[in-house]
């Protein structure tokens, strides 16, 4: 791949709000090279910076050198290639030979094993390696994601184990979705700059990383060290009640004959609901959502506000009766009992646009049908070698075709595109039972009920054509 203009890359966004590289390129350390880490490294180098990418999983390393990106997210292998052989991106296993003026914490922080809480173990281990590097003047960012209070402590803990220099910590969460990674960093909705009492050098270093961003028009909202990190925490609570939101209003729809995607259309054209994060379906998974409600309910009940977020519990209550209810409907559209009955799953992915399995629910979903004893064929255009390691009680092919052979019951679980364009007529002769659930809400329910099939989606009454002459969310997919 040539350099510059490849797909993701700054240049080949739309002109009003494209990024200009940099004039002014700093010497930038992203210590942590997974979806959050790799993703900001690559597009800082894309902004004209000096990057390193440090990690201890030299896996991972020695795919980012060889210009692989170890996990799926559309747009960024090109741009990795591009900056990688412009000489501006490296990585290393190596900690001890970087030196950077900026080092960003990108490391995981997921939920403890044994409870809701974030385990804070990589960043501390992260900081405690960094410690011993640092200069005078360098500054420590946090990007990944941690219960308010963190920072806070990080600051000093590194100013206990670094008396001798003034150092610098600062946190400037990341709110990029899987599957829009690129975009969301490049051109993001905001830019959160968490900055300590007194500390000029942290804000004057993050507006130059990021200038080319704010002369693009990008906000900018400079607050303390608590705000920022409860800025991301918050966002992602807020998101996730949305989306159990419209999901508790499609059991209210299926009990009083109504319809939920018809609904989330008018709520959304609100402007003050919105309509991001209101597309009804199977609940919110992934590798943040659900952690990060987690880690707030935690962290409120130890900072004795509790009760202020208990709610959170209802969010995450409903959730878990969407799955449910979806399984439910599957053991309804085979008469009563799901054993041995042939099931084509279509999606395993958390989302479309993503290879990632982490809490999905699509998966949650094949793992159930296949503990009641059905016979599970999955396709995913992207996740499936992941999810073969989770549910390996299911059996996975290569495409939709191959998982309906035979079918008795369809079911799509994740939004993937190329599932709304498999032609319902052909699909019709792959099947044993032309019978759907689309827990997703994306096919044409006329053209396939047309086909033959009979389709149920979960908060829809059954399609009528007469009835309901238009499919308003049937063309697209999830919103979000
Ligand atoms: C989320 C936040 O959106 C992002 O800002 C943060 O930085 C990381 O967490 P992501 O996990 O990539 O991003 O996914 P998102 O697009 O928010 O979807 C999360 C889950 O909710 C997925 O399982 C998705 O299918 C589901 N979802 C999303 C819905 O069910 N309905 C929606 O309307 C939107």
């Amino acid at each position: 791949m040539s350099r510059g203009h490849a797909v993701g890359d700054p240049r080949s966004l739309p002109a009003r709000a494209r990024p200009q590289p940099s004039s002014d390129g700093i010497a930038l350390a992203v210590l942590g090279t997974g979806y959050l880490g790799a993703t900001h490294a690559i597009c800082m180098a894309s902004l004209g910076h000096r990057v390193v990418g440090v990690d201890s999983d030299a896996i991972k390393v020695e795919a980012l050198i060889a210009g692989r990106v170890p996990f799926y997210e559309p747009d960024l292998a090109p741009m990795l290639g591009s900056w990688r052989d412009a000489g501006s991106l490296t990585f290393t296993t190596d900690p001890t030979s970087v030196e950077a003026d900026i080092y960003f914490l990108c490391v995981p922080t997921p939920q403890e094993a044994n409870g809701k809480r974030c385990d804070l173990g990589p960043v501390h281990s992260a900081l405690r390696a960094l410690a011993p590097q640092l200069r005078a003047g360098d500054v420590v960012v946090g990007k990944s994601t941690v219960p308010v209070g963190t920072a806070a402590s990080l600051l000093a803990l590194l100013r206990r184990l670094r008396p001798d220099i003034e150092v610098s910590l600062c946190w400037n969460p990341e709110f990029l979705r899987e599957g829009h990674a690129v975009e969301d960093t490049l051109r993001p909705s905001r830019l959160v700059l968490g900055i300590a009492d007194g500390d000029k050098r942290s804000e004057v270093l993050l507006r130059r990383v990021y200038a080319p961003l704010i002369q693009a028009g990008c906000p900018v909202i400079v607050t303390d060290l608590a705000t920022a990190e409860l800025m991301k925490v918050a966002a992602n609570a807020f998101l996730a009640t949305k989306i159990s939101f419209i999901n508790a209003m499609a059991q209210v729809c299926d009990a009083a004959d109504a319809d939920v995607v018809t609904l989330a259309e008018g709520l959304g054209l609100d402007p003050r609901i919105g309509a991001g994060s209101l597309a009804p379906g199977l609940g919110f998974g992934g590798g943040c959502l659900p952690k990060d409600l987690h880690a707030l309910q935690a962290r409120a009940e130890e900072l004795g506000v509790g009760d202020a977020v208990a709610f959170l519990e209802d969010v995450d209550a409903v959730n878990e009766q969407v799955r449910t209810g979806v399984v439910s409907a599957a053991r309804d559209a085979v008469g009563g009992d799901l054993a041995g009955v042939r099931i084509a799953a279509l999606g395993a992915a958390f989302k479309a646009g993503s290879d990632d399995v982490r809490e999905s629910p699509a998966l949650a979903v094949i793992a159930r049908l296949a503990a009641e004893g059905a016979r599970v064929r999955v396709y995913d255009p992207e996740a499936m070698a992941r999810a073969a390691i989770d549910v390996p009680a299911a059996e996975y092919v290569a495409s939709a075709q191959a998982a309906m052979l035979g079918a008795e019951l369809t079911m799509v679980l994740t939004e993937w595109p190329e599932f709304a364009r498999i032609d319902p007529t052909q699909a019709a002769g792959w099947v044993r039972l032309p019978v759907m659930i689309d827990a997703r809400h994306i096919v044409d329910r006329g053209a396939w009920q047309s086909a033959g099939w009979t389709v149920r989606a979960p908060g829809r009454r059954p399609y009528e054509p007469t009835a309901a002459p238009s499919e308003p969310y049937a063309r697209g997919a999830v919103s979000g």
